[in-house]
């Protein structure tokens, strides 16, 4: 049951907008006095009545009092003027995205809050110590990053600018604490945590239809269904707009010097400039009929051959679930790779021509099938660069017979799933590496902000950090980016055999 409790702080929100109104409506039903102010005239009091209106539902639901709303409500108020936040124990600003107006409102109101107030500022893409820099006291200033919507997203990131004290970083992680959403600790670093964790999402997913390994649609679909992705990375590009995505991608990296990592792609500035921004648009990597995608024609198996003769490798990871599951579709097992009509082979980081030629295999009947997605849920079929249409079909048909859904793709060292997954473990290595979160931070502010099935460190020990490794060297080798160089952090402890999360740091 909520109520209001009296020695809790006094927060004042500065920026009554989209994420104001949230936050106001965070603390307030987690009993703390709130006291909004909006530089536009009544902007400040729709916030309230909205917080109020959202609140108000838990009485309908009965998991609030009468007594316990009203309590709510006589403890928020709409402020006119700024000096109405003078009682305010902490002020979080949530106002336009401009350092120049975000410095002259933290100026503004160490004019008017008590000199033991706390300053916090909502920014996404700012420098939390540019902001600081305009206080006579920044050890009291932090960032507080809240992701929207902020009651749902259970998540908030405390920024430490290199003069935000202990004092106030701690303050503010309970005041987190205190409304039932989780507080991570993240270093004033581009992106911050959560943004920086999610880059390697958009960058690979990319990559890889630039490189036309395979088209978005099949990208999202190995993704979401293949690795338990909510959406997959072109899905998510036409929700949030790819004109926001673009900016948010190009700022990442140029914050981070041009960190091959990093990298955006140049296929985004084009549609940028078409007009293709996603949803809003009606027109993305998808098309929109109002807020409904647009079905489009998906290839359809070939027919299933009779007794095709296949080899699959002997040393693949996933050898003896795949012989049962082309046995049960009718395929004649051989352990002759020099006749078999189909072989198949299993790299890690490898495309299917090299995987091919290693075995000395025959390219023109041979594919291979990405082990990292279970085959219970979706098979991920690449080719050679000459894989016959005769062994593509055979091969199709043998992995469609029990209708689980195949993607074929073209070859590309790492197929969809290993390279996007390899990606996300290598740059939550490197922020912890960089110190810029700790172990227990990275893995829940990844689950809890971006929605992700797991923690992305997590993740690399599921896979095996030792398979992550062999993952972005042979990436590497194959294509000469340094974008999948790995990250000594990872390396370091596939060396000594230690996981990627640790039973000390999961405690957290
Ligand atoms: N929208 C998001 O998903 C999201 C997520 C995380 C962080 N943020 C950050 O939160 C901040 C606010 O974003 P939003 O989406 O709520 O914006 P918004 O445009 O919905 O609201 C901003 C509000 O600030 C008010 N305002 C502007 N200048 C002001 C000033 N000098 N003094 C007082 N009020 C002023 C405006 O009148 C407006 O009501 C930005 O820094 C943004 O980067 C946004």
């Amino acid at each position: 049951m909520i109520s209001t409790k009296v020695n809790l702080p006094t927060v004042g929100v500065v920026g009554a907008g989209a994420m104001g109104r949230g936050i106001v409506q965070l603390f307030a039903q987690a009993g703390h006095r709130v006291r909004c102010f909006d530089a536009a005239p009544g902007a400040a009091s729709r916030a309230v009545d909205f917080a109020l209106g959202m609140i108000e539902r838990g009485v309908a639901k009965g998991r609030l009092s009468a007594e316990g709303f009203e309590a709510i409500r006589t403890g928020m108020a709409a402020c006119t003027q700024m000096a109405d936040l003078a009682e305010c124990d902490v002020v979080i600003e949530a106002i336009v995205e401009d350092l120049e107006v975000k410095r002259a409102l933290f100026r503004a109101l160490e004019d008017v809050v008590a000199d033991t107030a706390v300053l916090a500022s909502n920014t996404s893409s700012l420098t939390v110590a540019d902001i600081a820099a305009a206080c006579r006291h920044p050890a009291r200033v932090a960032g507080l990053h809240f992701f929207n919507p902020v009651p749902l997203m259970k998540v908030v990131e405390v920024i430490a600018a290199l003069r935000t004290s202990a004092q106030t970083v701690a303050l503010l992680g309970e005041l987190v604490r205190g409304t039932g959403h989780r507080a991570v600790v993240t270093a004033d670093q581009p992106g911050f945590l959560v943004n920086h964790a999610g880059r390697g999402l958009y960058t690979e997913g990319l990559r890889i239809v630039e490189e036309q390994a395979a088209a978005p649609a099949d990208v999202d679909d190995v993704l979401r269904e293949g690795m338990g992705f909510r959406m997959g990375p072109f899905e998510l590009l036409d929700l949030t707009g790819l004109d926001v995505s673009s900016r948010v991608m190009t700022s990442i990296y140029e914050q981070f010097q041009h960190e091959p990592r990093f990298r955006p792609s140049s296929l985004v500035a084009p549609r940028v400039a078409a007009g293709m921004f996603g949803r809003k648009t009606g027109e993305g990597w998808y098309v929109y009929d109002g807020d409904v995608r647009r079905a489009e024609p998906r290839p359809v198996a070939p027919p299933l051959p009779s007794a095709l003769s296949v080899w699959v490798d002997p040393q693949a990871s996933g050898h003896a679930g795949l012989v049962a599951l082309l046995s049960d579709a009718g395929a004649v097992l051989t352990a002759d790779a020099a006749r078999a009509a189909v072989c198949i082979v299993q790299p890690w980081g490898v495309d299917a021509t090299r995987a091919a030629t290693a075995l000395g295999l025959d390219a023109t009947r041979t594919v291979a099938i990405d082990p990292v997605v279970p085959l219970a849920l979706r098979r991920t079929l690449m080719l050679t660069a000459n894989t016959s249409p005769d062994t593509r079909d055979g091969a199709w048909a043998l992995l469609a017979a029990d209708r689980v859904p195949v993607t074929l793709i073209n070859d590309s060292p790492g197929f969809i799933a290993q390279r996007v997954i390899a990606t996300i473990v290598n740059i939550a290595a490197q922020i912890a590496q960089r110190g810029i979160a700790s172990v227990a931070d990275i893995e829940d502010a990844v689950k809890l902000g971006l929605g992700y099935p797991q923690g992305p460190l997590a993740w690399g020990d599921q896979i095996g950090g030792a398979r992550v490794l062999e993952i972005l060297h042979n990436m590497q080798a194959e294509t000469g980016d340094p974008r999948y160089r790995p990250s000594p952090w990872l390396a370091r402890r596939v060396a000594l055999g230690v996981p990627l999360v640790t039973p000390e740091a999961a405690r957290f």
